[in-house]
């Protein structure tokens, strides 16, 4: 492809449909330039606008939804357990999950869904290359898309055991207990015995994140070793300091872009029934953020 991607939908008319995403702050926030992209790529009679939204917005969005015709919305920090409580149903993966990132808003009836865990999983076997997940899984983190995450690496019946590693080991040992299937324990961050066992790690935490780059969840990263796929769902910056260290012992590596694209690609298909552009999505995503 040549020339930049284009980050606005060509027109906007008396029949364009809307769509937006929501959260507190809103500014910072990539979708409005991977969904424009991919509407205006496709030609679609769509916009994508962000919406700051504070906490007390929360509970009257419902009735603006259906009266302003939104078609649908993502859900961003700090709304994503919010919003389960205005919404008409919820997906199976969302109700688990426990948090909803995408709203759908047919004839008057919201759907929430959560999309967060099937990006990863289409990371894991697009980016990744893993068509079946290793039977030993460590993640790192406890927090909202480490749920997410958990989630969606428990779909392959192939994952004998996940260990949940996280800083506050309370809230590692009540993610395991309350989303594990009996198939996750805790332990301490940087538990280098789980690591050395491990296939694949998956980092959920926010440690690496732009401006802290040179700090590892893993520390100086004992226990990676050349057959495992690690993945960094940061993606600011692309190559995180793990990542650095997984690349230096000879291990596949997967950066967070996946994740983001791969969300915002299904949730794409849900309000539009159309298929995601996903290399028109990624292009976007790049310019717009790095
Ligand atoms: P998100 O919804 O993006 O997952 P979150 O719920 O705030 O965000 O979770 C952030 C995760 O990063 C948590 O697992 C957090 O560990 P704690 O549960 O101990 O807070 C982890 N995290 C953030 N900063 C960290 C740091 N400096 N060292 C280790 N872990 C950290």
């Amino acid at each position: 492809m040549t020339g930049a991607v284009a980050l606005a939908p060509a027109a906007i008319r008396g029949s364009t449909q809307i769509l937006g995403v929501i959260g507190d702050p809103i500014a910072h926030s990539a979708s409005p330039a991977i969904h424009n992209a991919a509407l205006a790529h496709l030609g679609l009679d769509y916009v994508y606008v962000p919406y700051h939204v504070k906490p007390a917005g929360v509970s009257s969005l419902g009735p603006a939804i259906r009266s302003l015709g939104i078609r649908g919305l993502n859900v961003t920090v700090p709304h994503k357990t919010g919003v389960m409580a205005i919404v008409d149903d919820l997906s199976e993966a969302a109700r688990q999950i426990g948090a909803v990132n995408t709203i759908i808003h047919q004839d008057g009836h919201l759907t929430g869904d959560n999309t967060d865990a099937y990006g990863i999983a289409a990371s894991l076997r697009e980016d990744g290359g893993l068509s079946h997940l290793p039977s030993h899984v460590v993640l790192l983190g406890a927090g909202g898309a480490a749920r997410a995450v958990l989630h969606a690496v428990l779909q392959d019946e192939g994952v004998e055991h996940v260990t949940v590693q996280n800083r506050t080991m309370d809230r590692a040992t009540a993610l395991a207990q309350e989303l594990g299937q009996g198939r996750a324990t805790a332990c301490a961050l940087g538990d280098t015995t789980s690591i050395e066992q491990a296939g694949l790690l998956i980092n959920c935490s926010s440690v690496g994140l732009a401006p802290e780059v040179d700090v590892s969840p893993v520390g100086d990263g004992a226990g990676l070793h050349q057959d495992m796929v690690v993945v960094d769902i940061v993606y600011k910056p692309l190559r995180t300091r793990l990542l650095q260290q997984a690349e230096a012992v000879g291990a596949r590596t997967v950066d967070g872009l996946g994740m983001l694209v791969h969300q915002a690609a299904r949730a794409f298909e849900l309000w539009t029934g159309q298929r995601a552009p996903v290399d028109i999505m990624r292009q976007a995503l790049l310019a717009s953020v790095y």
